[in-house]
């Protein structure tokens, strides 16, 4: 019994903590650095192609010491060096959040359009990498003691509707591998996911607004989902949350309904 921690654990202080955010370049990543930030953390923003845009996220967050980092899912040496320059240059990480995604519109009824190479590329940077991003983190997440890792999601997990059937698997493949990650993880480190439907973001390439847009007149709530949105939810996960892991919420405004 002597490893049982007390609870009444309250707000989870952002204050003097690293959050690194793959796919933080960019809408909902970009989003809760944002948001992370006004609370006091320094960020590592995680970029692919957009180096440009993560150094001028750094430039323009509240705080100081936020680092833009070379964050590639395709590539886990890469991510591995990733975790080393945040450990030399920021010192720990606290909070990882995957954002980071790719999908592809494939109708779901052609499946001779979905080839192996989109399944894979899908896969790979949806699942394998945010694995690899966790394996590569966890020393760091570990020595925090007290540390969270929020996945990006998707309602397409739940019912198998979204840009592509790819898309789709990817995305449970990333829900369930949570709830393994959950057991072996804690307690230092927990795990959530934040599942948005449609965000106004061009996430879907070819995606209109109109898309976006029907969304939010199919669900109760009737309001179109920004990026900013989820990332009060990333907030809350981290912030509030304390006692969730291996679990996967819903920012849908009630679409699956
Ligand atoms: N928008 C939606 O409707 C929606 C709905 C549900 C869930 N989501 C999820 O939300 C997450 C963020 O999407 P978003 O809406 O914010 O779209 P977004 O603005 O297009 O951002 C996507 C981000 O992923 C990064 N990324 C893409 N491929 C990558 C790779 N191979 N390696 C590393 N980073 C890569 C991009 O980095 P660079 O720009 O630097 O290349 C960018 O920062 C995704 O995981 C997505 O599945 C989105």
């Amino acid at each position: 019994m002597s490893d049982l921690r007390e609870g009444n654990l309250g707000p989870y202080p952002l204050e003097g903590r690293v959050a690194v955010i793959s796919g933080g370049s960019s809408g909902i990543g970009a989003a809760s650095a944002r948001r992370l930030a006004e609370r006091g953390a320094r960020i590592a923003i995680g970029y692919n192609s957009g180096r440009d845009r993560a150094e001028a996220l750094a430039r323009s967050l509240p705080g100081e010491g936020h680092l833009p980092l070379y964050l590639p899912m395709t590539d886990s040496a890469a991510i591995r060096a990733a975790a080393a320059e945040v450990e030399a240059k920021l010192g720990r990480a606290d909070v990882l959040v995957n954002s980071a995604g790719t999908t592809k519109a494939v109708p779901h009824n052609d499946l001779d359009a979905m080839d192996d190479e989109t399944f894979d590329r899908i896969l790979i940077t949806n699942v394998r990498g945010p694995f690899s991003t966790i394996r590569a983190f966890v020393p760091l997440l570990k020595r925090s003691g007290d540390a969270v890792v929020v996945n990006i999601s998707s309602l397409a997990a739940m019912n198998g509707l979204g840009s592509s059937i790819a898309y789709c698997a990817s995305k449970a493949g990333m829900d369930t591998m949570a709830m393994s990650l959950a057991r072996v993880l804690g307690p230092e480190i927990r795990i959530v996911g934040i599942s948005p439907a449609g965000v106004d973001t061009d996430f879907v390439p070819g995606r209109s607004r109109d898309a976006v847009l029907k969304q939010a007149t199919l669900s109760p709530l009737k309001t179109v989902c920004q990026p900013d949105d989820v990332a009060l939810a990333v907030v809350a996960a981290v912030t509030h949350l304390r006692l969730t892991t291996g679990s996967t919420l819903l920012v849908d405004g009630g679409r699956k309904l």
